[in-house]
């Protein structure tokens, strides 16, 4: 009750007197610590004119931001955020019963992989990321400052893939100081020095995508064959490997990747330090249907990753592990889950279930000679 009274006195004292909050509207709470309440708004007061006050209010009720959206016609939600704990929360997998094998039923089926766990939002409900959904794979632009938690949040959507059937590919450009500790479950690309490598692994998806397309096209379903995760850590870096014409294959070949994976069950995470809209080009991003900005410099690098600012903010500067997540173009401000300790661990006991491109290019052959389709 004292909520609505001390709202209704905020606007009064920030002259928006056009605000009415019904006399017996309920306030719910969020189980971040936040809350909700149902306004109307009276002739001459409107949305902008709110929001333009939007920093006043958060400060008047002592809370980290404010947002307002429509419900319909003159009525809106407003929505009161306290800060998000600087904690990061712990992740679903941490403290999963491993190891002990003859606890383990003799046969553990891997799950199907859709959305994984990804973190907490403001209001405190948990985030999940489609990684493959009803039509198939998708991309992940993820960008922000050094530091920040990019590789980490890599590492919470591989915690999610672990126990899947699911071919896991990790380019990690900077030698593979990220991606190692995970070898037992994730096939790693990471010699800088041989960028020729890193091509060969793009063109074999590439052909991968082409062909599962193609089965696609003659009317097959191509559900019985694993779907493939791909993360490219340092995009950036990664682009500026060797010499020019390597350097624009390289390039050209991710952003194809992107345009027709999702289709054929092939999903990008891209990570990049430097969120430019010169590296981050518009046709990947707007192929990006999940896009993750940690804390970055200036309103271009937010732009660049979310096509919107926000991840720039001085006034309610984003800590590392925090960053804003647009899905479904729904912007969340999210506490990342924290990498689950014993994610190595995890990787190693889920070993069985590594699939290398390798065994997904003879998996697809087995697939053809039992269904009698010739050479493509
Ligand atoms: N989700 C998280 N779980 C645990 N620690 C995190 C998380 N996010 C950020 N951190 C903390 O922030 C530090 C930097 O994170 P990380 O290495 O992921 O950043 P980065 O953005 O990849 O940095 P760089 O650009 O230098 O590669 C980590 O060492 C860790 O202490
Ligand atoms: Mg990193």
């Amino acid at each position: 009750m004292w909520k609505r009274l001390r709202l209704q006195q905020v606007f009064t004292n920030l002259r928006l007197e056009g605000i009415y909050i019904p006399f017996f509207q309920r306030v719910t709470f969020t189980p971040a610590g936040g809350y909700s309440v149902k306004i109307k708004l009276r002739t001459g007061m409107t949305h902008t004119r709110i929001m333009k006050k939007a920093e006043a209010i958060a400060i008047g009720m002592k809370a980290a931001e404010i947002t307002l959206d429509r419900i319909k016609g003159d009525k809106f939600l407003l929505s009161v955020r306290t800060e998000n704990e600087k904690v990061l929360p712990t992740h679903p997998s941490m403290g999963r019963k491993l190891g002990r094998p003859e606890a383990e039923p003799l046969v553990r089926v891997p799950e199907v992989l859709s959305s994984v766990p990804f973190g907490v939002n403001a209001d405190g409900y948990q985030v999940l990321l489609p990684l493959f959904t009803k039509s198939g794979g998708s991309t992940t632009l993820i960008g922000g400052n050094p530091g920040q938690g990019k590789s980490s949040a890599v590492k919470v959507i591989l915690a999610g893939c672990i126990q899947s059937n699911s071919c896991v590919i990790w380019f990690d450009p900077k030698s593979g100081a990220d991606a190692n500790p995970f070898k037992s479950r994730v096939e790693v690309v990471s010699n800088p020095r041989n960028p020729d490598e890193f091509l060969e692994y793009l063109t074999r998806i590439q052909e991968v995508i082409y062909r599962r397309n193609h089965l696609i096209s003659l009317g097959y379903s191509i559900d019985l064959l694993p779907k493939i995760v791909l993360f490219i850590d340092e995009w950036a870096l990664l682009t500026a490997l060797g010499t020019k014409q390597q350097q624009q294959f390289i390039q050209t070949e991710i952003r194809h990747l992107a345009a027709t994976g999702r289709s054929a069950n092939v999903s990008l995470v891209l990570a990049t330090q430097r969120p430019t809209s010169v590296n981050i080009d518009v046709a990947t991003r707007e192929l990006s249907n999940n896009r993750v900005a940690f804390l970055v410099g200036d309103t271009h690098a937010s732009e660049a990753i979310l096509g919107q600012t926000g991840a720039e903010s001085k006034t309610n500067p984003l800590s590392p592990g925090q960053a804003l997540v647009w899905l479904d173009g729904q912007l969340q401000r999210t506490s990342l889950y924290s990498v689950p300790e014993d994610l190595s661990r995890q990787c190693e006991t889920a070993a069985g279930y590594k699939i290398t491109l390798d065994r997904v290019e003879e998996l697809e052959e087995v697939f053809r000679r039992e269904n009698g389709i010739v050479e493509f």
